[in-house]
């Protein structure tokens, strides 16, 4: 893929201290565009300077939600390399959204090389440390008219954050509660597919998540409001007996990365991995007979994250928090360490980009 060159060359004017970035606040100098007409498909792919678009207010995206996307992460090693970790999963699942969605899909390794050369530019911005630059690249359905239908014209980008820890107290552990007015995905849906209408249908749950103190909801399966799925913003898992469980995918539930990365994680570890239905008095009744030992959050994102306490139906269930020996500990530093190259990276997961 040819990629026109017109990007600018900005330091960084941001401290990159991974403690106060926050997550998605900051944007680097440049982006990465593409265009798609049906006769022409990928065309007039550019690095150019981060800006607002000018767009068509008709645009089907701003009004019927065609969009899909994804996140991923790039790390600065201590020797000063710089790796995308499993970006072709990424790329992936990103044309599997773009099916659901009746979108276009991208050549893998066109994308990936989009990817790549995006971040070699803008290596300076990449956080050490506990840091990670996270790219969230983009596809918009951009013809302008308002007959329901999917568009013949597509814009594609890729920007490109640099983050610290997504929630506000870094490592600690998060509280969650169930949604019993809201489901967020039921079969046939677009449950597995990336895209900003889910994120959409989560936002009323999670306001009401906040307002009881909680900072993600837990959503519950759409038919029987029983079963456990995932969480607003990422994937959730519970150690049951000493086995990971976490919710098969069929259809609701989004394939994460870092989901799948702890499946191979755990059987690396011999910790034992389950995909199966579990209903929420399963948890809940595991966690008051100490059946269920840990229950954490899991994404690009949240990383690993301990949940601390599960609000179910107004009562409040505390939910141990281990130490550093815990499943959950041991899981976040190894993901950690193979991502920051302290740890042999067996499964080539990382992508090297300078
Ligand atoms: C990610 O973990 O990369 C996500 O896309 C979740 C998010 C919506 C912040």
């Amino acid at each position: 893929m040819e990629i026109i060159d017109r990007a600018v060359n900005k330091n960084p004017d941001i401290d990159l201290d991974p403690r106060t970035l926050g997550f998605g606040k900051y944007f680097t100098a440049n982006m990465f565009t593409s265009r798609w007409t049906p006769d022409q498909g990928w065309q007039n792919s550019c690095i150019e300077p981060y800006a607002p678009f000018s767009m068509d207010p008709a645009s089907l995206v701003l009004h019927y939600g065609q969009e899909v996307f994804e996140g991923l992460k790039a790390f600065r090693h201590e020797d000063g390399s710089i790796h995308l970790f499993r970006p072709e999963y990424n790329c992936e699942r990103l044309n599997r959204s773009a099916r659901r969605l009746c979108m276009p899909e991208l050549n893998v390794q066109a994308n990936l090389e989009a990817m790549k050369r995006l971040v070699e530019l803008e290596q300076d911005w990449v956080p050490g440390g506990e840091g990670a630059l996270y790219l969230r690249p983009n596809m918009i359905a951009t013809e302008a008219v308002l007959g329901v239908r999917s568009s013949t014209e597509y814009l594609y980008y890729i920007i490109l954050s640099p983050v610290g820890s997504y929630f506000k107290d870094g490592w600690k552990p998060v509280k969650i509660a169930t949604s019993q007015d809201f489901v967020r995905a039921c079969k046939g849906g677009m449950g597995e597919a990336k895209t900003a209408g889910n994120y959409a249908a989560s936002l009323l749950a999670q306001k009401t998540a906040s307002e009881s103190g909680c900072e993600q909801v837990l959503w519950l399966d759409a038919q029987e409001r029983r079963y456990v799925e995932e969480m607003g913003g990422m994937n959730v898992m519970f150690v049951v007996d000493g086995v990971v469980c976490t919710a098969p995918l069929g259809g609701t539930i989004l394939s994460g990365g870092t989901r799948d990365s702890i499946r191979i994680l755990c059987e690396d570890h011999g910790v034992g991995f389950e995909e199966r239905q579990l209903a929420i008095d399963e948890v809940l009744s595991g966690v008051a007979e100490g059946r269920v030992t840990e229950i954490f959050a899991c994404g690009t994102a949240a990383v690993v994250t301990p949940v601390g306490m599960i609000l179910h139906k107004g009562q409040q269930h505390e939910v141990p928090v281990g130490g550093p020996e815990s499943i959950t500990s041991t899981l976040y530093r190894t993901l950690c360490d193979i991502q920051r190259g302290r740890a042999e990276d067996r499964h080539n997961w990382l992508v090297r980009v300078v």
